[in-house]
């Protein structure tokens, strides 16, 4: 069924987000077909909710304290989202692991993004275990989230170097800079419709230069 109008997103982030910003920018320069209408967050005082309160988007904290088990939070999170009608919902540095039961009901409609290659270095310290590994090359990944700790079908993933004397912060840096860019550019892919799941497979209908990785994405030729 065809959408009318800008496709709907909702965030759930737990920090400072910074990817909460670049969506949120791309969607006010035009650059994307969707929208942020609530931000929600499981912690209090995060600066993505001063982000979300900054550029008048809806903004709540859902307490886990007060909610008996984590499928009761996750009910609240679900009732939350389809109060604001949200289409998407885009984690964006949330560092709770959702129900079996939230991603059924969003399922294909959850997107994640995690600062690694994927399968590379899931869940917390993916700049320090990629480091601690003696990689080349990390990057990150944006995809649909299943039940796993970032595991789900990949969207897209951009790759950057890492250097012999990166510490974790630096690395970070590098990867957060091609978070922004990749980001914004699944969502603007999904808000086309051009995005298609088949099992772990997630392919792009369009032109070749969009499907195919980018330099300006930190990937390199051999
Ligand atoms: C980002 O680097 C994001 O990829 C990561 O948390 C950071 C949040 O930053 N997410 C994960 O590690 C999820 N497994 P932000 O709040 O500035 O967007």
């Amino acid at each position: 069924m065809a959408r009318s109008g800008r496709l709907r997103v909702g965030v759930l982030a737990s920090g400072r987000g910074s990817n909460l910003q670049a969506i949120i920018d791309a969607s006010e320069a035009g650059k994307l077909e969707a929208v942020i209408v609530v931000v929600l967050s499981d912690k209090p005082d995060v600066y993505a909710l001063e982000r979300a309160r900054r550029h008048a988007i809806p903004g709540l904290f859902v307490d886990p304290k007060s909610h008996a088990t984590r499928e009761a939070f996750d009910t609240a999170l679900i009732a939350a989202l389809t109060e604001h009608q949200v289409e998407l919902v885009c984690l964006a540095g949330y560092m709770r692991v959702l129900t079996a039961a939230f991603i059924n009901h969003f399922r294909h409609r959850v997107m994640n993004i995690h600062p690694a290659l994927l399968p590379s270095f899931p869940g917390l310290h993916a700049q320090r275990q990629a480091l601690r590994h003696g990689v080349k090359f990390s990057g990150c990944t944006v995809h649909f989230a299943d039940e796993g700790v970032d595991t789900g079908p990949i969207i897209i993933q951009a790759v950057v170097p890492v250097f012999d004397d990166d510490s974790e912060e630096t690395l970070a840096a590098r990867i957060l800079t091609y978070e922004h860019q990749i980001y914004p550019r699944a969502i603007q892919l999904y808000a086309e419709g051009r995005l298609r799941v088949r099992g772990r497979h997630v392919t792009c209908r369009g032109s070749e230069a969009d499907r195919a990785p980018r330099e300006g994405w930190g990937y390199m030729h051999p």
